[in-house]
């Protein structure tokens, strides 16, 4: 089924090249309850893309858009002002649930046409807390920096950050580690659907059959009852550094996370806390800029604290820091690569001793604020790094 809705003017300037519009009597009842894809077109063309960040309709227009709370945010795709152009804006309305035809047609398309179902996957490898992100990409760059120590596989593992679905967890729970705290300040799942693992059995039986030799005993099924992993215990909704599990692990790892704590501190010493001399911890950091990772990774570091305060995304510090807390903390660095930004413009991997021209220069740093413009050139140009820890 598919409808149309017609935006009627005045529609109100939002700054830049946003207008609103009001939602058209119906629209809302329309799309409660079942799945739409919810198009624009300007005189019966579409435009797009939809789902816009407000800012970037604002900003740069060029047909973005956004159905919120009753209004539509929109804009021209030449960026005229929608009141005087005189051209007509619908909504088309496109069902696109499950049983829809539109989702049956794309399910098959995808289905049967290998170039696109590895496009997806590929895609859902780079996205955070994805299934194949975590279960398999993560997972193996784990076992890679372990085997780089010549540890042995952890029992008792606490997660920091592990984001709404612990797939990194169910992974090492079938791969034989006993306890799996997978922890997070967001929801995090201590079930899964039973109908999705069913399928990433299937995969893993096709990929690597040795990885569903202890499916039944960690996610035993219950019909079409939701599962709960054995061995995996979850705190969701709090912050790592409050928590109480106790120091009866022997690896805690993080992934994208220690560039988002808001208590750094306070994150180290829980970490220390939860961990006895000898044991190992693993962090990947991800220290550019969230806002633009490869045009200008390093741009947040021109704002001032007062400036910067209003995004907030990450807490700024820089690889030397987090080295510095970790020794504070009492933690050696057995083992680090860093991801660094060099004078020919390319991003290399390499060893936190190993000779390299940094790609950020003085004239750069005289840009950065604050404490940023007494770092050296090798610190700033440090774009991301993975370190494997041990307590002392
Ligand atoms: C970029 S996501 C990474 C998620 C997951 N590790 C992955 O690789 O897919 C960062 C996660 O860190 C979590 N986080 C931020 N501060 C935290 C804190 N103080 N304690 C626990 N989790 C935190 C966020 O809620 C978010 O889920």
């Amino acid at each position: 089924m598919s409808s149309v809705f017609k935006l009627e003017r005045p529609f109100r300037n939002d700054g830049g090249h946003a207008f609103v519009a009001q939602a058209p009597a119906g629209l809302m009842e329309a799309i409660a309850g079942r799945s739409y894809y919810v198009g624009l077109n300007e005189n019966g063309v579409g435009v797009g893309p939809g789902d816009a960040i407000h800012q970037a309709i604002r900003d740069s227009g060029a047909g973005r858009y956004s159905v919120w709370n009753n209004s539509i945010w929109f804009s021209a795709p030449d960026n005229s002002n929608c009141n005087e152009n005189g051209r007509e804006y619908e909504l088309t309305l496109t069902d696109v649930s499950r049983d829809s035809g539109v989702y049956r047609k794309i399910a098959d398309t995808i289905y049967q046409d290998d170039a696109i179902l590895l496009q997806f996957v590929s895609q859902n490898f780079e996205r955070n807390n994805s299934v194949f992100g975590n279960f398999f990409r993560s997972r193996s760059s784990v076992e890679l920096f372990l085997k780089r120590v010549g540890a042995d596989m952890p029992k008792r593992i606490v997660e920091v950050g592990c984001g709404a679905t612990p797939w990194l967890g169910v992974r090492f729970l079938l791969d034989g580690v006993e306890r799996y705290v997978a922890t997070d300040i967001m929801k995090v799942a201590s079930t899964f659907p039973a109908a999705p693992l069913r399928d990433l059995k299937l995969i893993c039986q096709q990929i690597d059959v040795s990885l569903t030799s202890r499916w039944d005993a960690v996610l035993p099924e219950n019909g079409d009852e939701p599962i709960a992993p054995r061995g995996l215990e979850v705190h969701g909704e709090v912050g790592f550094e409050t928590l109480d599990i106790g120091d009866d692990f022997d690896f805690l790892m993080s992934l994208a996370v220690l560039e988002h704590v808001m208590d750094p501190d306070g994150v180290y010493r829980k970490m220390s806390e939860c961990l006895g001399t000898g044991d190992l911890m693993l962090h990947f950091i991800d220290l550019r800029d969230h806002r633009s990772f490869d045009e200008r990774p390093l741009g947040f570091l021109e704002m001032t604290a007062e400036e910067y305060k209003a995004i907030n995304t990450e807490n700024r510090l820089r690889v030397s820091q987090h080295r510095a807390l970790m020794d504070q903390y009492g933690f050696d660095i057995i083992s680090e690569s860093d991801h660094v930004l060099g004078a020919d413009g390319g991003r290399h991997w390499v060893g936190p001793d190993e000779a390299i021209t940094p790609g950020v220069t003085e004239a750069m740093r005289e840009r950065f604020t604050g404490e940023f413009r007494s770092m050296s050139l090798r610190d700033l140009s440090t774009l991301s790094v993975a370190v494997m820890c041990r307590k002392r």
